[in-house]
């Protein structure tokens, strides 16, 4: 199995348009510390011609041009990107599906919930569903998502997407931010023996899911943030990682605790927020999460498994 990061930042991307936080203004300084990141998808494939996508980022057609194994060959309308699949329905994961709308087949494999909120929003039907097949997959099973590669999908700890919550806080009185369903998902990727698990958003650390990380040869796992209250620490804002339905790296119920002592064979933050500072090469944190065995993704790093 052949894995590429496309993007390794969280919502906003690093740096973010309208952020001078402290993270963001060295990578604004063109400080040799830290690197640009594009919003959080990955490429996947068994045997390097057909491509799967996890997420699809607003910088798709950047990402895409950066990656030549997905550059078009062999014909005037060509792509090796065969399908892609969707984890939730936020902007920082569906907003580059409208760059894949030239006529070019592909398969779109979500949850139904994820579909439906796709539905709702009429601009998607720029994916005419006579070139862009939406397939539905239920939670638990195993489907192939690209020739060689199986997935399957599982409920994770989270939220509905950003621009939906307003509506959900007038429905029912409240937005729970860990809710297992169908509108926040991880995928289990196998391919000739290899198993790796993706999960850009997590908001809390259950048993089963600690039971589906135990043995994977690579896991990448939601970095957003450092510590909870980093983006009020910043001064960029009030939302702690809770309220966004993210958990943090550090602290007593951080992923660094939670997943210590579990046999993973590679450990991958992925959707790294622009205020964390283990975006910066040789900080305190940098190093805390190596020492503790992880590894902080940046855009175009490849793992074959
Ligand atoms: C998130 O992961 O919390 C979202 O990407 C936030 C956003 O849509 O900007
Ligand atoms: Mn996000
Ligand atoms: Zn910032």
């Amino acid at each position: 199995m052949r894995l590429v990061v496309l993007g390794s930042a969280a919502g906003g991307g690093f740096p973010q348009w309208n952020c001078r936080c402290p993270v963001c203004t060295l990578a604004w300084d063109n400080d040799p510390r830290v690197r640009r990141r594009t919003q959080t998808s990955v490429a996947v494939s068994a045997d390097g011609e057909r491509w799967a996508l996890v997420n699809c980022a607003p910088e798709i057609l950047s990402q895409i041009q950066a990656v030549p194994a997905l550059h078009p060959r062999g014909g005037r309308r060509q792509s090796p990107v065969a399908s892609v699949l969707l984890t939730n329905a936020d902007i920082d994961h569906v907003a580059g599906l409208l760059s894949l709308r030239e006529a070019q087949p592909f398969r779109l494999f979500a949850t139904s919930g994820i579909h439906d909120v796709l539905r709702a929003n009429s601009v998607f039907d720029v994916l005419a569903d006579t070139i862009v097949e939406r397939r539905p997959v239920a939670l638990g099973t195993s489907f192939e998502l690209v020739e060689g590669v199986s997935a399957t999908i599982f409920p994770v700890p989270g939220k509905i997407a950003l621009y939906l919550e307003t509506r959900e806080e007038a429905d029912t009185g409240g937005l729970v931010t860990d809710r297992e369903g169908e509108q926040t998902i991880g995928v289990e990727l196998t391919a000739g023996g290899a198993r790796v698990l993706f999960i850009p958003g997590c908001a809390t650390m259950t048993n089963a899911l600690r039971d589906r990380l135990q043995g994977a040869d690579a896991v990448f796992f939601d970095g957003t943030l450092w510590r909870d209250d980093e983006m009020a620490l910043a001064g960029v804002g009030s939302k702690t990682g809770r309220r966004m339905g993210h958990m943090s790296m550090s602290g007593g119920e951080g992923s660094l605790a939670a997943l210590a002592g579990l046999d993973i064979g590679r450990r991958i933050y992925v959707h790294i927020n622009n205020t964390n500072p283990v975006l910066i090469d040789g900080s305190p944190e940098r190093v805390a999460a190596n020492r503790a065995g992880w590894e902080i993704a940046e855009d175009g790093m490849e793992i074959v498994l």
